[in-house]
């Protein structure tokens, strides 16, 4: 470490405890802040709490402050909200004032400084994002356009583990076969391209390349340069990384996706037909008229790159995983399949309203195993009122909506992976907000659009599955390791298990 650093950073430090003091005597006076524990100058709580704060920690802290606290992370300030009524003014009843997105060091490199729609503050930018890629991947017309492709990619899987010999024997790691799925199923959308086996080059360059980028971001390891301004040249190294990878990302899209689309686009008159239109015809259209840029274009495949591929697939994980260790469960959802549709005959999307208890059992994936159990961090740029509370401007707004739905207050049993209870005492809740205490796709203005196209891939690809095979732990085993593994916003199954899929006769 040169010395010039080191000196630069004690004199910095030195500055923000003198300016810490000064602002929170100042901030003493004025502001009826949350409670929280005590922060120090500079640091704030952040040698207190630590750099995990993920879902449990924090619920284990809202027992302690309650139902809403202030961290104070360095100079950053977290507020934590943790029950329904909370929830319902952050996301609904003051949803403009906490509709903005927090920016952080890593997001900024990877998103252009909110030049995307999932990052971007709530404004203009956003509202044109929105609206752009409403059209080509959230309509109900998208999904009867590419359902048969879902169905198609599902029928691929199930041949594939039927063809190899390891699953019915040692079992395999079903979660390899099911990302190259779930990269046909939103390719397929996004540019009309699938990739035809996991060994495809062009699949695994993408796959390396997009893990890195959510490694990157996900990782608690920068915190400290986000929450300490004066120590981010010691980040140098690590934000060095993150441009490397969301250049060569970015140039990966560009060169074998928007561009191929393009050549193709010119070469044929077949675009002109509405009904052959993939997405990015849709997002270029928008170029071509001068609405957006061509990096908005490029960060609007990075953004359903991350927020549709990686959550859908933990969830489909979480699902298969909950179905391995709760035989009494898969076997009630076969029997379901079968007699509604008849042994053999393979779900299909409009099925899917037919066969409620694989919805039950898809929502109560979703309730345990929240994919994005704090939501996207939400953001208030100007200074806001909270249950009686002072909000400073640009506070990080963590929603934990994984304890609004797994807290024993609110919910029967919540630790038990039980479908029935969404045919029982919880009837009449959705996956679409309409109840305040299930949020695991956000409710509001910031809340997922992608839900549309994720329910009935889960449905579908999850029903294929158990229609097909019995599931069940590899020779030896009771039952799969199901370890959670937390990321700054994420939730994933830590070890991805082996699986013995047995093929069900026809
Ligand atoms: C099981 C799968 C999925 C889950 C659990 C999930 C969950 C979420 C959550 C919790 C949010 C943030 C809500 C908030 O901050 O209030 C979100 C945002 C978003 N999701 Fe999803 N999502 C899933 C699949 C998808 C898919 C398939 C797509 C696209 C095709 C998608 C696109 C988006 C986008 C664009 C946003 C940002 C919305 C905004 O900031 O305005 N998601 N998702």
């Amino acid at each position: 470490m040169d010395l010039l650093l080191v000196e630069k950073t004690l004199l910095g430090l030195f500055i923000a405890v003198v300016g810490a003091i000064f602002i929170s005597k100042l901030r003493g006076k004025k502001f009826k802040l949350p409670p929280g524990p005590i922060p120090v100058p500079v640091f704030g709580n952040w040698l207190q709490v630590g750099d995990d704060l993920n879902h449990r920690n924090l619920t284990d802290m809202a027992k302690k402050f309650g139902d809403m606290f202030l961290l104070r992370m360095g100079q950053r300030n977290l507020v934590v909200v943790s029950s329904p009524d909370l929830a319902k003014d952050v996301l609904h009843t003051q949803g403009v004032e906490f509709g903005s997105r927090t920016r952080n060091v890593v997001f900024d490199i990877f998103t252009g400084k909110g030049q995307d729609m999932v990052f971007t503050v709530y404004g203009e930018h956003w509202r044109k994002m929105r609206r752009i890629m409403t059209v080509p991947f959230f309509t109900n017309k998208v999904v009867q356009q590419y359902r048969y492709g879902w169905e198609d990619e599902a029928a691929h899987v199930v041949e594939d583990v039927r063809k190899n010999p390891e699953a019915a024997t040692n079992g395999i790691v079903l979660r390899r076969r099911l990302q190259l799925l779930m990269y046909n199923n939103m390719y397929r959308i996004m540019f009309d391209r699938r990739f035809e086996s996991e060994e495809d080059p062009l699949f695994i360059k993408l796959k390396a390349l997009n893990g890195e980028r959510s490694r990157l971001a996900q990782s608690f390891e920068y915190n400290y340069g986000d929450f300490i301004p004066i120590l981010r040249p010691f980040l140098r190294g690590y934000l060095k990384i993150c441009k490397q990878v969301k250049e060569k990302r970015l140039q990966l899209f560009k060169d074998y996706f928007v561009e191929e689309r393009k050549k193709l686009a010119s070469t044929t008159k077949s675009m002109n037909n509405e009904g052959l239109k993939c997405a990015i015809d849709h997002i270029l259209d928008a170029q071509q008229k001068g609405e957006i840029n061509e990096d908005n274009v490029l960060y609007i495949v990075e953004n359903i790159n991350v927020a549709a591929i990686e959550t859908t697939l933990w969830s489909i994980e979480w699902g298969i995983a909950e179905l391995v260790n709760h035989q009494e469960i898969q076997n009630k959802l076969r029997r379901e399949l079968d007699t509604v549709l008849g042994h053999g005959v393979q779900v299909t999307e409009p099925d899917i309203q037919k066969l409620p208890y694989l919805q039950a059992v898809v929502k109560e994936t979703l309730r345990l195993r929240m994919a994005i159990p704090l939501l996207v961090p939400h953001m208030n740029l100007h200074e806001a009122k909270l249950g009686g509370f002072d909000i400073p401007a640009e506070s990080k707004i963590l929603v934990n909506a994984w304890w609004l739905a797994n807290n024993p207050s609110n919910w029967k049993n919540p630790e038990e992976f039980r479908p029935e209870r969404f045919l029982e005492e919880e009837a009449k809740v959705e996956a679409n907000g309409n109840d305040f205490r299930y949020l695991p796709f956000g409710v509001g203005r910031r809340s997922c659009p992608g839900i549309i196209l994720a329910l009935p891939i889960l449905g579908i690809t999850i029903g294929r599955l158990v229609q097909n095979f019995e599931l069940l732990p590899p020779p030896g085993q009771s039952k799969i390791d199901t370890t959670e593994k937390g990321g700054q916003f994420s939730l994933h199954i830590l070890k991805h298990s082996t699986i013995v899929a047995k093929p069900r006769s026809l």
